[in-house]
């Protein structure tokens, strides 16, 4: 078997898995020219909560970020995470706005976009994965990982030759939640290899403490790519570790010929950077413990979290355990939705929702939704009684839901024009309206910072919520 290549997600996954995506293109730009040299694969460092953090948290214009890191590193390929018809936001965007942001990003400095969907609906995959192959980009097409009695070996095997046959130009198993045990993995990719020929990309977490050992069995089993993050923010919540992955397969024949005097080198960076975002109390330490309940109740690990937090806004805390026993019983109603950015919001606040008002009593707007088929089909059947409670008589939609959607970027370049100063600028204020308009504001001088930040620590909680869930 040939040497195994390693994406590092240090400037993406690992700081929003552990950091709240709180890292600042100040915090990287030292660290680009040893990260450039070390020869990964590629290295993650846009989209996911990345995108909506820079300007929402940090100031920051996530397009300048990425000018500035492509600037810094010309010989590694910038990869980033992109949420198939969603892009990088929470609903579905016509093509047009797809299309626009495909080529903005490509044009920017992205080279391979990892393209998911929640629910594994090829559909929704479509116009992305034409897009960025149009604009010249490496597509990675990603299934979304998950356990239940519709995801079998076989329906895994399928959807990946559906994407091949697509176009996608590597395949990625994106385990969010780390569900993916060492064994499986193995006999995952075992036959994947056997009928893929397109390179195969693992992406798992350490959630439940099991990461290092399923990249390692994928790597007995002839896996291409994996994900790792540098160990200042591995582990945990995060990726596994870049330097024990790398150390581990040192002189095998899957050897990543990695020098680990360089990781060394570019960890002790960001080991600096870890040390100031626990001192401001954005690194909380908890998620760097083992947590084997997102084993248990195949939850993702960001999620345990949330639930709690979303309880104790409702001093509900002890409706802990009833809440985790219910999320698998909405999962089952819905259909089986992998967790993931959407659906793990969607899943988990209907799951609140049924302990603390009775079940099904309270539908949100977004369970409606996805009943509705709003987000593309359902993996498994859903309960039609759940959808008839949610729904009533309303048709459900069996297309592809940007099919019912009229061409918008015209509308949001309109919208924006008082105030938007390029394309890219159009494309922010099109995901985010109002997190947008407010850097908008602030980069040109309208609003002072520190008013505007008084106002965002105002709403920090609510806001929290979102990114201490945004799950990939
Ligand atoms: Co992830």
């Amino acid at each position: 078997m040939a040497k195994l290549y390693i994406t590092d997600t240090i400037l993406r996954d690992a700081h929003q898995s552990q950091a709240a995506t709180r890292m600042k293109t100040e915090d990287m730009i030292p660290a680009c020219k040893i990260l450039d040299s070390i020869g990964y694969w590629s290295l993650e460092c846009w989209g996911g909560a990345t995108f909506d953090a820079c300007m929402r948290f940090l100031n920051e214009d996530p397009w300048e970020r990425l000018r500035t890191l492509k600037a810094n590193m010309p010989n590694t390929k910038l990869q980033m995470l992109f949420r198939g018809q969603n892009i990088l936001g929470y609903k579905h965007y016509a093509d047009d706005v797809v299309e626009q942001f495909c080529k903005k990003s490509i044009q920017n400095g992205i080279d391979v976009v990892r393209v998911f969907d929640a629910l594994n609906d090829p559909r929704n995959l479509e116009a992305a994965i034409k897009f960025v192959k149009e604009y010249g980009g490496h597509c990675e097409t990603a299934i979304s990982y998950t356990v239940s009695p519709v995801h079998d070996l076989d329906y895994f095997v399928k959807l990946a030759e559906t994407l091949e046959k697509m176009g996608a130009d590597s395949i990625c198993i994106k385990d969010m939640a780390n569900l993916l045990l060492p064994y499986d993995a193995y006999k995952l990719v075992k036959k994947l290899k056997e009928n893929i020929s397109v390179p195969i990309h693992l992406h798992t977490h350490n959630t439940a403490g099991t990461g290092d050992m399923t990249n390692l069995m994928a790597a007995q089993a002839g896996i291409d790519i994996v994900d790792c993050a540098l160990s200042p923010l591995a582990n945990g919540t995060s990726n596994p570790s870049t330097e024990a992955m790398v150390a581990t397969l040192k002189g095998t024949d899957r050897d990543t010929g990695l020098d680990l005097n360089k990781l060394s080198e570019a960890a002790a960076h960001f080991r600096k950077v870890t040390d100031r975002l626990k001192k401001e109390g954005i690194l909380d330490p908890k998620v760097l413990n083992v947590d084997p309940n997102a084993l248990l109740y195949q939850v993702p690990g960001g999620m345990l979290s949330n639930l709690i937090s979303q309880l104790k806004q409702q001093n509900a805390e002890d409706k802990y355990y009833e809440v985790l026993a219910e999320v698998p019983r909405v999962r089952k109603d819905f259909g089986y939705p992998p967790l993931v950015t959407p659906t793990s919001q969607i899943v988990g606040t209907q799951a609140v929702l049924n302990v603390l008002m009775g079940r099904y009593k309270m539908i949100s707007k977004e369970s409606k939704g996805m009943l509705r088929g709003e987000y593309g089909r359902l993996p498994g059947e859903v309960n039609e009684d759940v959808r008839k409670l949610a729904i009533g008589d309303d048709e459900v939609i069996t297309c592809r839901p940007a099919d019912l959607l009229e061409p918008e970027l015209e509308k949001y370049k309109e919208e924006s024009k008082d105030f938007a100063k390029s394309e890219e600028d159009v494309l922010s204020y099109a995901l985010f309206p109002q997190v947008a308009k407010k850097f908008f504001d602030i980069r040109d001088g309208r609003v002072k910072a520190s008013a505007a930040e008084t106002e965002q620590k105002a709403d920090t909680n609510s806001v929290r919520e979102i990114f201490v869930q945004d799950i990939s």
